[in-house]
């Protein structure tokens, strides 16, 4: 199997380098700006085989909306289904930072991970720890399940953000007047912004993913991180929601549970067979990374791991 895997990885990344470079490098959180958009680096770690890693995927990039799967999970074992009195389970079809649903919907985000339900998400975390406290269990977390400490926030990525937020800003305000957000907006803001400034590298991502390919338990520490069920509902919740509007054509294409995020990375997995982080800084128009779907998108096929493969 394993040869097999390093086999069609190669043929991955050859259909894939046309792709290099094509799409914008998101510019808008400037720190951001400067990434070299020919990056590319790919690591699967599939549940009982060694894992298989090509290109930069050993550099640490920005995770940006992929550390949402994150403080999902966490605030899903803190508040189980209460969670939802805060944020829905439905696609928007609208981009990562729209406002227009909120006002319609009485201040409640459609999902957690647009820009809003993150925010929303990240929030009822506050109730009960200050944003240092936060930060501190949330990095800690991360390294726990990736195995690896040296996993830290960018501080100057989540500066950048923090100088050029007023999106983030609007929705948060726009929320805590619906009284819809746990916790004071700049408290939320300031622990949204270090959370996405999280930098990994695609071999730390797919490691720390891999719970949610095995039912929530982690294969290799035998640790459980979540019941089976929960893992059930947040992979039906990538699935869905997880690249915001274009999430039907990631679907439609890859056909696993994924999530993607502005510094070019996506997390994907394939349920029962493997966590897959892949990394390349081009977006497309929806703010996803384009080198990074085709790459996936090729995986799929040649694996046969869509969720929606028969056989
Ligand atoms: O809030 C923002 O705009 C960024 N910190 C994260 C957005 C993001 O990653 C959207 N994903 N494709």
């Amino acid at each position: 199997m394993i040869n097999d895997l390093n086999d069609i990885v190669n043929r991955v990344v050859k259909e894939t380098r046309p792709s290099l470079g094509q799409g914008r490098v998101a510019n808008y959180i400037p720190a951001l700006g400067a990434i070299d958009p020919r990056k590319f680096g790919i690591a699967i770690f599939p549940l009982n085989e060694p894992p298989v890693v090509y290109g930069n995927a050993d550099e640490p990039f920005s995770i940006q909306s992929i550390s949402k799967v994150f403080t999902l999970t966490l605030a899903l074992e803190a508040y189980g289904a209460d969670l939802w009195a805060y944020v829905g389970r439905e696609p928007s079809g609208t981009p990562f930072n729209s406002i227009v649903q909120l006002e319609q919907e009485a201040g409640l985000p459609r999902n957690p991970f647009i820009n809003a339900g993150a925010i929303a998400v990240t929030a009822t975390l506050l109730k009960q720890q200050t944003v240092s406290v936060f930060l501190d269990h949330l990095v800690t977390f991360v390294q726990q399940i990736a195995d690896d400490e040296t996993i830290s926030i960018d501080q100057v990525v989540a500066r950048s953000e923090a100088e050029t937020g007023n999106r983030n800003r609007s929705l948060a305000a726009f929320m805590a007047s619906f009284n819809n957000l746990a916790a004071p907006v700049e408290d939320a803001l300031n622990a949204y912004f270090n959370q996405c400034a999280l930098a990994m590298s695609c071999r730390q991502l797919a490691r720390a993913g891999l719970f949610l390919a095995n039912k929530g338990l982690d294969p290799i520490s035998g640790r459980r991180l979540i019941s089976p069920e929960r893992c059930r509902r947040m992979n039906a919740l990538m699935l869905t929601c997880g690249h915001y509007d274009g999430s039907g054509e990631f679907a439609f294409r890859v056909g696993l549970p994924g999530k993607s995020g502005v510094g070019g990375g996506i997390l994907a997995i394939a349920p029962g067979h493997a966590s897959i982080a892949v990394w390349s800084p081009g977006l497309n128009e929806r703010g996803n990374s384009l080198a990074g779907t085709v790459a996936l998108e090729r995986l799929a096929k040649r694996t046969g791991w869509s969720v929606f493969s028969q056989g």
